[in-house]
């Protein structure tokens, strides 16, 4: 994308107005989070750090209960640290009351939940077009909005069913189209394409990366799916608490040796691993 493209854009400032730096769209501090369950303490994450900046797609990736959903709902607002400081687009979190919040995650964030979360009592359209209401869009353009995207994740023939009424791959999907319809600078996304066919993820992974490309979208993606991890512009690896850069080596090492097989066999490690 050429500077002039970045001007006229509303929305892709992958660089601030003093064309130097890049801009940062997310931003954790010494992020710590511990659950407690009657006496015992359970300590999911520990001084983590991460910076995304626009137009980056980030890999996380770690073992089951290693904390990746614990950490997307941390940076998308919707559950608030022990202690540290989340920052999206410059704002922090924690100086914002819940309404606030909420205004913050529908003008600049796309979520998927790893249980997608729709509304049973809604359809796929209806769904879909629920954000673009909430920020106050007409009812006929936020239809025309969601039907068009649904299209492109392959749900056009379905637009009218309820969740219940859609398989699982279905219902992610209907997810998947509901973060990105906004067309959010920042989606989070935690397992997307976890039950989904090859050929149908790779379609997902396919409108990420336009998204990426058209109008600089970041994405920090939780995901087991290897050969998309690699696709990424970094690879994170959630352990102890903390976040670790993948290298070109291990990077290299997963391709050969599988995500998972590589997660299980990797040494855990103790001490500072922030980025
Ligand atoms: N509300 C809670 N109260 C107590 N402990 C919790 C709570 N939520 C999560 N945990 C614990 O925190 C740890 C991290 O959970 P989290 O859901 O973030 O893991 P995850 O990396 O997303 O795992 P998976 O890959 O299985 O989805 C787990 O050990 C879990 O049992
Ligand atoms: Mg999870």
């Amino acid at each position: 994308m050429s500077m002039r493209e970045i001007r006229q854009s509303p929305t892709a400032q992958i660089v601030s107005p003093d064309m130097q730096e890049p801009e940062l769209m997310l931003e954790c501090r010494q992020l710590c989070k511990v659950y407690t369950q009657g006496p015992e303490r359970v300590e999911v994450l520990r001084d983590l750090n991460l910076r995304v900046y626009a137009g980056e797609r980030v890999a996380i990736v770690g073992a089951s209960g290693s904390g990746k959903t614990t950490l997307l709902n941390l940076l998308g607002g919707l559950d608030l640290p022990s202690s540290g400081e989340v920052m999206i687009a410059g704002l922090n979190l924690a100086s914002l009351n819940e309404a606030q919040r909420g205004r913050m995650r529908n003008r600049n964030l796309g979520f998927v939940y790893q249980f997608h979360h729709l509304l049973g009592e809604f359809s796929a359209l209806e769904n879909v077009s629920m954000p673009l209401l909430i920020a106050g869009n007409d009812v006929r353009r936020s239809a025309a909005r969601a039907a068009a995207i649904l299209e492109r994740v392959g749900l056009g023939h379905r637009l009218e069913h309820k969740p219940s009424e859609l398989s699982g791959g279905e219902r992610q999907r209907v997810a998947i189209a509901r973060a990105l319809v906004t067309e959010p600078r920042c989606v989070l996304l935690d397992e997307p394409t976890g039950n989904l066919d090859r050929h149908t993820a790779r379609e997902i992974h396919a409108l990420m990366a336009e998204l990426n490309t058209q109008l600089a979208t970041s994405f920090v993606v939780v995901t087991h799916d290897e050969e998309f991890a690699r696709s990424l512009d970094r690879v994170l690896l959630l352990r102890n608490g903390q976040l670790e850069e993948l290298d070109a080596a291990t990077r290299a090492a997963i391709a050969a040796r599988g995500l998972t097989a590589s997660l299980v066999e990797a040494p855990a490690q103790d001490g500072a691993h922030g980025e």
